[in-house]
């Protein structure tokens, strides 16, 4: 097995920063994430493994990189078969891209007692497809794997650090839940390893020659 090509999330990465010194408006600067997001997902060789192990019992959201100013957070979001979320909301605009499998997204808005109603239908996301959820476009809504046999892997990016954001889960019956979702893994991918790149890199790593300095 090959691997991982990192260095695709590390550009992706350094072109989010650009994107948002570039735009300061909200649907402009999700615009143009979610072309390039499109460009990240249309081929699935770059996520490391540790981040598309699914849970038994549960979804899994492993956080990729966060902004230092919290600008933007990328998360892998990984599913097993028949996993879904509940009804919930963002607070922050977002991107989903598909990268393995597919999912299903049912969007909601609230009637006027504050329960859940359903809008339209469930639309499926194929690889390499993206939608978006913000404020304009709809922020409520629930996601599940499409496949009943099957992992699905989509990946997300939001305008803040999404697992530290309040927000809310909302029940069939009306409730309200404020919650803040936190990721699930302890540790990020090193995207910083330049030394595949680099063209000295034989220096350092052939016995018998002098380190460089
Ligand atoms: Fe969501």
């Amino acid at each position: 097995m090959t691997a991982p090509r990192v260095e695709k999330l590390r550009q992706f990465i350094q072109d989010l920063d650009a994107l948002h010194r570039e735009f300061t408006d909200e649907q402009p600067l999700l615009d143009a994430v979610a072309l390039r997001l499109a460009a990240l997902v249309k081929k699935d060789d770059w996520l490391p493994e540790e981040y598309t192990l699914p849970h038994p019992h549960h979804y899994q959201q492993y956080l990729l990189h966060a902004d230092s100013g919290q600008r933007f957070s990328i998360v892998s979001f990984v599913w097993g078969p028949g996993q879904s979320t509940p009804i919930h909301d963002h607070r922050v605009w977002g991107a989903i891209g598909m990268l393995r499998g597919a999912e299903e997204n049912q969007r909601y808005r609230l009637d006027e007692r504050g329960q859940p109603v359903v809008i339209g239908v469930a639309e499926r996301l194929s690889p390499g497809e993206v939608e978006k959820v913000s404020s304009r476009d709809g922020d409520i809504h629930r996601v599940s794997n499409a496949l009943a046999d099957s992992v699905s892997i989509s990946i997300h990016v939001y305008g803040g650090n999404i697992g530290g954001v309040r927000r809310a889960v909302y029940t069939p019956e009306g409730l309200v839940k404020p919650f803040v979702s936190g990721y699930s893994n302890r540790h990020l991918p090193n995207i910083w390893d330049l030394s595949k790149d680099n063209q000295y890199a034989h220096l350092f790593l052939s016995p018998g020659r002098p380190a460089a300095p």
